[in-house]
């Protein structure tokens, strides 16, 4: 198997780590190598903050639901979906920006994701771990006020990173059948193949140490999906001038 193909097939989210830090020069090497994923009509949509401060994490980790990693992880990166700066890019040349399209919500939210995950990557790489934290949305608008976010600027998730200080199973995904369709889209035989894989899930969270989730993928799904998603999102997002139109 190719080197990159094993990192990423050793993926797992780590939550907890060494108060040790990472250097800044190691932090700037991240991000270029985030900067490089590639990005929808080169609108290089995406500005990370760094946030140091304890008290302002401590805060994040409480709007996050409480997820103490966001106070204790020696990096905290909040990746922010910014259209603003193409704002300013208009202006430099005398062109009034047309701003509220969904696509262009879509392509900056794409290219946040695409910029965290080659980061994440490179961070593997080097023997580091993290979680990505999407709980900062719970409180959108505190975190946007608290890191003084324009309009056009919405903060996608965060991620801690940082030294493990704990080696967690790899989680089983779906058979590439579910994932994976040839021509057209059939799901005729994909019943089956999740019982399945609800069974493997279920023998996961039954091995996993220091853990006693009782649960199957299938049914972790239909108690999210049951509930209301962050139904604030969208009032957000309009008033922060996305998805206008
Ligand atoms: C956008 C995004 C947001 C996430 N938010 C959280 C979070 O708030 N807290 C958390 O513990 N894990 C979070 N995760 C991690 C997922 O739970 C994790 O990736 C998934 O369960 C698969 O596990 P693995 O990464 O160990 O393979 C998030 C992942 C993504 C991609």
């Amino acid at each position: 198997m190719h080197d990159v193909i094993r990192l990423l097939r050793a993926h797992r989210s780590i939550r907890r780590f060494q108060q040790r830090p990472v250097p800044p020069e190691l932090v700037e090497e991240l991000v270029r190598a985030g900067q490089a994923a590639s990005t929808s009509s080169f609108i290089q949509a995406c500005t990370l903050i760094q946030v140091n401060d304890p008290a302002d994490r401590e805060r994040l980790a409480e709007y996050a639901g409480g997820q103490s990693c966001v106070a204790t992880a020696p990096l905290f990166l909040v990746f922010c979906a910014d259209m603003q700066r193409h704002r300013l890019a208009c202006d430099m040349n005398g062109v009034e920006m047309l701003s509220g399209y969904t696509e262009q919500f879509i392509t900056a939210t794409v290219d946040c994701a695409l910029l965290a995950q080659n980061l994440m990557v490179a961070a593997e790489a080097v023997g580091l771990g993290g979680v990505y934290i999407g709980g900062i949305r719970n409180r959108i608008a505190a975190v946007a006020e608290l890191l003084a976010l324009p309009e056009l600027v919405y903060p996608v998730f965060g991620m801690c990173l940082g030294w493990p200080d704990q080696d967690p199973e790899i989680k089983p995904r779906l058979p590439l059948e579910v994932v994976l369709k040839q021509d057209r889209y059939d799901d005729s035989g994909d019943r089956g193949r999740i019982a399945g894989y609800d069974r493997v899930v279920e023998q996961y969270y039954a091995n996993r140490l220091g853990s006693d989730k009782r649960t199957t993928w299938s049914r972790q799904m239909a108690g999210m999906l049951e509930k209301e998603a962050r139904p604030h999102m969208l009032p957000f997002l309009r008033e922060r001038g996305f998805l206008l139109k």
